[in-house]
């Protein structure tokens, strides 16, 4: 059990006047935890601050060699007022599986969840009030050590940040358009694709970037040896309703290219809940493209914490393209999201004990 040390700001920012405003990612609340770890005194110091710079030597190894990673998670408010969140000891346990790839130091998963109810319940009032919108939360940990040696660090800050958010798409949940990039990789066997390492991302930009160019919200990456079999997308796991059967590509935890994604392996659960056939495997490009053309790909969407469940009318690969569900929302894309948000914002009764309260709002 950590001993949190909370210093409140003296200077609270206003809140976000219009939450339909709010974005992703764009506003932060008005403190956040802090963790150090050093070789002699382990995790020490837990401690919520006010949001501000950080302090770290230029030589620090997270700037020269990428040694951090990071987490996503939501707070969420409830029509009865409560504050909560969703499946967090998953995220606890993927940070520690991400931390051991890259020789960071295991943080105990209570420890983990404690600090993210804690600095939840103290930014209670920066959990948004509208439907949609929630408090994003943002676990990361980073290389402090100052060396220019490429050697894991001996000493770390595990941090959280919180920032009220609206939908991840600007288009919120109306389908969006994919490119299939068949030049770039995202990940490769034996590397760091199972992993929420900024490198992960930091190698998605420059297809993003021409992606976006072309007008396409995100790109669908390939498999690094054959670009035959679909991964996953820029920021969310994507699933392939063909014929009835659901398909998604298989993303082990512990290795593997694929990140396995908290709401991927609930949508997963829910699924079989449902009777739906679920194959979490390789799905080629090909096939996929096959029965778009033949009518039988019924409806695509991809998943995520920030995305939640997020439907794609259009795939672009080479010179073909695969129009779903006449552009529309399909209806399991809409019954899955109304489920998790359902379950999320307290509409629904949490059948499956996915739910964690924090506090009253
Ligand atoms: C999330 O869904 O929480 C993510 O981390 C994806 C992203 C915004 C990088």
């Amino acid at each position: 059990m950590l001993d949190i040390k909370i210093t409140k700001t003296a200077a609270p920012k206003a809140k976000p006047a219009d939450e339909s405003k709010l974005g992703f990612g764009k506003v932060f609340t008005d403190h956040m935890f802090i963790m150090d770890y050093n070789a002699g005194q382990g995790w020490h110091d837990p401690r919520i601050v006010p949001y501000g710079p950080l302090s770290l030597d230029p030589s620090a190894v997270v700037f020269h060699y990428a040694q951090e990673c990071f987490e996503g998670m939501k707070a969420y408010r409830t029509a009865e007022n409560k504050i909560q969140l969703f499946r967090p000891e998953c995220n606890a346990r993927r940070m520690n599986n991400t931390h051991e790839r890259l020789c960071i130091p295991q943080l105990p998963e209570e420890d983990f969840v404690q600090a993210v109810k804690a600095i939840v319940e103290v930014e209670k009032d920066w959990v948004p009030h509208s439907e949609g919108a929630s408090l994003y939360i943002r676990p990361y940990t980073i290389a402090t050590m100052a060396q220019l040696g490429v050697h894991a660090s001996t000493s770390y800050k595990f941090i959280i940040i919180c920032s009220p958010s609206g939908a991840y798409y600007a288009a919120g949940l109306a389908p969006i358009d994919i490119y299939v990039e068949d030049t770039y990789v995202r990940a490769c066997p034996g590397g760091t694709g199972f992993t929420k390492c900024g490198g992960n991302y930091a190698v998605s930009l420059l297809a993003g970037q021409k992606a976006e160019k072309k007008g396409y919200s995100q790109v669908l990456w390939l498999d690094s040896q054959e670009r035959k079999y679909v991964e996953e997308v820029g920021a969310m796991n994507i699933f392939f309703k063909i014929g009835g059967k659901l398909y998604t590509a298989a993303a082990e935890d512990r290795d593997g290219t694929v990140l396995p994604g908290v709401t991927r392996r609930s949508i997963i659960e829910l699924l079989r809940d449902w009777g739906y056939e679920v194959i979490e495997g390789k799905l080629a490009i090909d096939d996929i493209m096959k029965a778009s053309r033949e009518g039988k790909l019924e409806e695509v969407f991809g998943s995520g914490t920030a995305a939640v469940v997020s439907p794609v009318k259009k795939l672009d690969y080479e010179d073909q393209s695969a129009f779903i569900n006449d552009g529309e929302i399909g209806p399991l894309t809409q019954k899955l999201y109304d489920t998790m948000t359902g379950m999320q914002w307290g509409k629904l009764p949490d059948t499956k004990g996915w739910i964690v309260p924090v506090c009253k709002g």
